[in-house]
C-alpha cells in the first residue's frame, strides 16, 4: 500500500511572511488529515522560505514535509546562484522537484542533467521529484508512451532501482490551463511509468510514488487520484491557496479509506 503524497508546488510565489501564514493557516484547515498518517503534505516554496518554515514546522510540531524546486548537483563551489543538496537537507528539506517542465523548457535544462541532480539529491539522503510529461503536439500525434519512456530512460540513468524517488507525471498541456488531464489519461500515463520502473527497479516499483501534476483542484483531486497507479498530486495553482490544498489532501485521505 503506498501512502498517498500531496505535493505543494508554489513555483516564484509568495514572500517569507506569505509563506508563514499559510503554513498556519493548512496546519488548522488540515491537521486532522495529517494527524492520523494516512497521507503525507510536503510544500516547496522558494529558497528563501525554508528555513523560516522549517522553524515554524519543528516549533509547533507540525506533520508537514518540506520540500525545494531545484538544486544543483555540486556540494559547493564555485557556481553563482545555484543551490547545493547539503544546503537543503540542512533547512530540513526531504524532498526536491527535480526536472520541472518549466525549468526544462525555460532554462534548457536537459534530462541529462536533471539525472544528475537527482543522484546529487539521493547521494545528500533527498527524495527527488523527478518531473516528466508530453506537449500537446507529442499526445496529438500519439506519441505519449515513448516520450515518456525516453524522458524516464534519460532521466533515470542515476537510479540504482533501489534508492526512494517520487515521479511525476505533469502533461505539459494540463500545467495552469485549467485543463486536467482525464483520470483515464492520468491513470494510462502513471501506468506506463510505473511499468519503466520495474525494469530497472523490479518489485521496487510498486513501491514507488507516482504523482499526477496538472490544473489539480479540490473539484477533480478525488476522480484523478481514482487510478491505481496516482499516488497522489503535485500541485501548482490550487496549492497557493491553504484551504484549497488543504481539500485537496482531504480529497486523497478519502479516496485512501
Ligand atoms: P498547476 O496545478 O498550476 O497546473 O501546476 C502544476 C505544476 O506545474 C505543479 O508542478
Amino acid at each position: 500500500m503506498r501512502k498517498p503524497l500531496l505535493a505543494a508546488n508554489w513555483k516564484m510565489n509568495q514572500t517569507v511572511a506569505e509563506s508563514l501564514s499559510w503554513l498556519a493557516e493548512f496546519d488548522r484547515d488540515a491537521a486532522d488529515v495529517l494527524d492520523n498518517q494516512e497521507v503525507e503534505a510536503v510544500f516547496c516554496p522558494p529558497f528563501t522560505a525554508l528555513y523560516p518554515l522549517r522553524q515554524a514546522i519543528v516549533a509547533h510540531k507540525m506533520d508537514i514535509l518540506l520540500g525545494a524546486q531545484d538544486l544543483f548537483w555540486q556540494e559547493a563551489g564555485a557556481f553563482t546562484g545555484e543551490i547545493s543538496p547539503v544546503m537543503l537537507a540542512e533547512c530540513g528539506v526531504s524532498h526536491v522537484i527535480c526536472g520541472h517542465s518549466e525549468r526544462r523548457t525555460l532554462l534548457q535544462e536537459s534530462s541529462e542533467m536533471i539525472s544528475k541532480k537527482c543522484g546529487a539529491a539521493v547521494a545528500a539522503g533527498l527524495v527527488p521529484i523527478l518531473c516528466v510529461g508530453e506537449t500537446l503536439s507529442i499526445r496529438e500525434g500519439g506519441l505519449t508512451q515513448e516520450w515518456l519512456e525516453a524522458q524516464l530512460f534519460e532521466s533515470l540513468s542515476f537510479w540504482d532501482g533501489k534508492s526512494e524517488i517520487v515521479v511525476a507525471y505533469e502533461p505539459i498541456w494540463a500545467i495552469g490551463t485549467g485543463q486536467a488531464a482525464t483520470a483515464a489519461d492520468a491513470e494510462a500515463a502513471c501506468a506506463i511509468i510505473r511499468d519503466n520502473l520495474r525494469e530497472k527497479g523490479g518489485s521496487y516499483a510498486d513501491q514507488v510514488r507516482i504523482l499526477y501534476g496538472g490544473s489539480v483542484t479540490p473539484q477533480n483531486a478525488a476522480e484523478l487520484l481514482s487510478g491505481s497507479d496516482v499516488d497522489g498530486a503535485l500541485v501548482g495553482g490550487a496549492s497557493l491557496k491553504a484551504a484549497a490544498f488543504a481539500a485537496i489532501c482531504r480529497a486523497a485521505f478519502r479516496e485512501n479509506c
